[in-house]
């Protein structure tokens, strides 16, 4: 049996019992305990069966599953992070496509990189994509590394995603744990208080090491996901088609509404920006966004922060102050409403033109005029998008 206990006496997997599970002869050896639920070995073994054979029946039919080379597991996994399998797809079709190999990534010129990303969020993990594919370039001739510690000394490559790797692409018997497994995790074994404390998550790890079969694991990994986001999804999950259904300890316990526990309702904050296109002929005043930025390597159109839209008499004022540019405003062209985590950000838009004046010289590393026929070819975040092409319609 595997054991351990937390400071209250409560058994609890740990780390170390998987370096040196210990075994204790009973009537069956090979059941674990985990937040005092016990599983017996047959229990396991039927739950590592009914998994596997629920994925091949109703696993989805996902481009990154058709060649499971860890260059395309890795890019997969990149772009799950944070974002949903449908919004997926296409960005990994057009990247493989465009970027089939390490090497064509590493050579590729960052901004050719952020505009295939360009509409799919979190602009570090494209970065950190790159970053890393030239230093497998370098460091390991163009080949994806064979070992976790390999994989987890790249940039952008956590506990999680280097496991996903090796375990989908190599069957290295490799745990992974994310929201969805959490989640399913948590139901099978009825924790319900928070899953990202230390001591949960390293029972979760430990569970989910446990779990693996000596065959598939990388099956076995893709299954569990699949089932938590088909079948034991947050809100009304399907329990009567779960396939795990018989060894889940918040079901019997009738508490599978209550895992996950709501989180507290966050008030959102209102933001004010006013978004000004300012024109010098046929070129457009654009600003890249810098390291730490929201939009780090993406260009925006320039904002600038008044109390109210009341302030727009003040708006040549303050654009003279922080650029040095002398500009006519026109009137709000037309708003732009979007939230970014608690943020709900106002944009009223307009369009300028610079009437004298030069740009500060600070801001000419990040602040450009660019050819307006070039604009739509540069990656721009989203709102910056929608901007553009509204400006370009009228
Ligand atoms: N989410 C993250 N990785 C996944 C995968 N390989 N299959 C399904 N969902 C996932």
């Amino acid at each position: 049996m595997i054991r351990s206990t937390t400071a209250a006496g409560e058994p609890l997997g740990s780390v170390a019992d998987l370096r040196s599970p210990r075994r204790k002869s009973g009537t069956d050896p090979l059941s674990l305990r985990f937040s005092n639920r016990l599983f017996a070995s047959s229990q396991i073994a039927r739950l590592r069966r009914q998994s596997l054979r629920w994925f091949d029946c109703h696993q989805r039919d996902l481009p990154w599953r058709k060649n499971r080379s860890p260059y395309r597991v890795w890019v997969s996994e990149i772009m799950l992070q944070q974002t949903q399998v449908a919004t997926v797809i296409p960005y990994f079709s057009r990247f493989v496509a465009r970027f089939p190999t390490v090497d064509s990534l590493a050579a590729a010129d960052e901004e050719a990189v952020m505009r295939l990303w360009e509409g799919l969020g979190y602009y570090r993990r494209a970065r950190k994509l790159h970053q890393a594919a030239k230093l497998i370039q370098q460091q390991h001739r163009g080949r994806c590394p064979e070992t976790f510690e390999e994989w987890i000394a790249l940039p952008g490559i956590g506990r999680y995603t280097a496991g996903a790797i090796l375990s989908i692409s190599k069957d290295q018997r490799l745990p992974i744990l994310e929201a969805n497994t959490v989640r399913l995790h948590c139901r099978l074994l009825g924790i319900t208080n928070d899953p990202r404390s230390a001591v949960t998550q390293e029972l979760l790890w430990t569970f989910a090491k446990s779990l693996l079969p000596r065959d598939r694991a990388g099956d076995f990994n893709q299954a569990l996901m699949e089932i938590g986001s088909q079948v034991c999804v947050p809100k009304n999950p399907d329990c009567v088609a779960c396939p795990l259904r018989s060894t889940c300890t918040a079901a019997d316990q009738g508490i599978v509404h209550l895992i996950p526990r709501k989180a507290p309702r966050v008030v959102p904050t209102h933001v004010f920006q006013f978004a000004v296109v300012i024109q010098r002929g046929d070129e457009w005043l654009m600003r890249k966004c810098g390291p730490g930025q929201r939009w780090d390597g993406l260009w925006d159109v320039p904002r600038f922060d008044l109390a109210k839209i009341q302030d727009v008499r003040d708006l040549p004022r303050i654009i003279q102050d922080q650029t040095g540019l002398r500009v006519a405003v026109s009137p709000r062209r037309f708003t732009l409403r979007h939230s970014v985590t608690r943020y709900k950000i106002e944009l009223s838009c307009h369009d300028a033109t610079r009437v004298r004046g030069r740009l500060r010289k600070q801001l000419k590393d990040q602040w450009a005029w660019i050819p307006c026929c070039s604009i739509a070819d540069l990656p721009l975040n989203i709102t910056a998008r929608r901007i553009i092409q509204r400006l370009m319609q009228t």
